[in-house]
């Protein structure tokens, strides 16, 4: 119903609407590859600095500082690192993808995993060679210039017993989230203070880190420093950002990275949004309505129509493109929603910042069999009703028949 109304109204649109709508949105859309901003909407990020690729933009009323890849192009970056060895530990999605881009931007890499473990037959398919550039992890951190620890946040803290010996002086290291160094008390993983420390987390799975490289666009990642004993270690990450595989790069704490992060996967990224989808499903079904009813208002139009317009354009243009009597009622209990949702996130992000997230994180995650465990927990979700009559509304997809 609302997606009909909503794609009416579209139609209805004036073309000059329309135009400026597109417009904005083409450049949203090539936002990552190329800086140019539109002069009206986008007035708030308009750069107001613009030196090498460093650029001081207003957000929403608060200056930030982003870098772009264009400071660092691939000769730079060769000559940049010419005399390091990048000994990248562990190969899961981060692993895989961020290791790829290094190598495919012609730097000198060394994977370091588990000998015959899964990590060690992926990279043998991606085309790593045993003894040439994969290693067990001793052996790679033994020749890294830069050790980029991306073993699990888990495994991170069982070896670090094991690793600390091998990061002498000279090296630095490297991680992708701040969980390990931030909650030390917890992890036990406290980086030597003469060392380099920096962090780049690309906002994105390591599989989207390689296929926008592979399609030469670029994930946005966030960069941190934690020790700067060179002081090259800010230029060190901005530069390996980019030798990643990243088009900007937002500076952060190694705190703040991971606060922002452990908060935002717990709510409206994945369970704060499953939680609510969760409830409103519930309702309509106790109200009588049809489960494909009950889906189709709760998840499909969500995902399929409106996610995809606040994604594109932003939450005003989604409102804009609504009927009358959608935008009333969503203009009238969005604070409801609001204001009994915010305790939630408070004690939520509480919880980030005092460690019981992380704790539970890694009393969980270290279980020999969480593997096992975690199997069993989405065999629930698979099992719910709401996920069941997901499957099948999916095959109803016109694209999909
Ligand atoms: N995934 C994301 O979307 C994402 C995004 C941004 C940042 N990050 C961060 O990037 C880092 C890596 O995450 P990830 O998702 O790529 O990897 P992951 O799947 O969490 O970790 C997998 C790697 O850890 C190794 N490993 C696990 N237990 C081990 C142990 N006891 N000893 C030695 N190796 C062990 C695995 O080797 P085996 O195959 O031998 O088990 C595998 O190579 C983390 O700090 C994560 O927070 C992840």
């Amino acid at each position: 119903m609302l997606r009909t109304q909503a794609t009416r109204q579209v139609l209805r649109n004036s073309r000059v609407t329309a135009k400026r709508s597109l417009t904005l949105a083409s450049r949203v859309a090539t936002a990552s590859i190329r800086p140019t901003v539109a002069k009206t909407s986008m007035q708030a990020a308009r750069p107001i600095i613009s030196s090498r690729g460093i650029k001081h933009i207003n957000f929403g009323g608060t200056t930030e500082t982003v870098y772009e890849r264009a400071d660092w192009p691939r000769e730079k970056l060769l000559e940049y690192f010419k005399n390091d060895t990048f000994a990248l530990i562990g190969y899961g999605s981060q692993g895989y993808g961020q290791g790829l881009n290094l190598r495919d931007n012609g730097l000198n890499v060394v994977i370091g995993v588990r000998k015959n473990g899964a990590s060690w037959k992926a990279a043998i398919e991606d085309g790593w060679v045993p003894g040439e550039n994969l290693f067990t992890v001793e052996e790679a951190v033994k020749k890294g210039t830069y050790v980029m620890n991306l073993l699990s946040d888990a495994a991170q803290s069982e070896t670090w017993a094991s690793l600390k010996p091998l990061l002498t002086k000279g090296k630095t290291l490297y991680f992708s989230h701040g969980f390990s160094p931030v909650f030390k008390d917890l992890t036990h993983v406290e980086p030597p203070k003469d060392l380099d420390v920096i962090l780049v987390a690309p906002k994105g799975s390591g599989r989207t880190v390689r296929s926008l490289f592979k399609e030469g666009r670029g994930i946005n990642s966030s960069y941190a420093v934690w020790n700067d004993v060179s002081g090259k270690a800010h230029e060190k990450a901005q530069a390996l950002a980019v030798a990643i595989g990243s088009g900007y790069v937002y500076q952060t704490t190694f705190e703040k990275e991971v606060n922002s992060d452990l908060y935002g996967e717990r709510g409206c990224l994945m369970g704060g949004i499953h939680g609510m989808f969760l409830a409103q499903y519930d309702v309509l079904r106790e109200n009588g309505h049809s489960p494909s009813e009950a889906f189709n208002e709760t998840v499909e139009e969500a995902t399929q129509s409106l996610y995809p317009l606040i994604g594109k354009y932003g939450m005003d243009y989604m409102y804009d493109a609504c009927s009358t009597t959608a935008r009333r009622g969503a203009l009238d209990w969005y604070p409801i929603f609001k204001d009994a949702l915010k305790p939630v996130f408070q004690d939520l992000y509480a919880s980030v910042k005092n460690g019981s997230e992380t704790k539970r994180s890694l009393e969980f995650n270290s279980q020999p069999d969480y593997r096992e465990k975690l199997e069993g927990e989405l065999e629930t979700i698979r099992s719910m009703e709401i996920w069941k009559v997901g499957k099948e509304v999916r095959k109803l997809r016109p694209e999909n028949n």
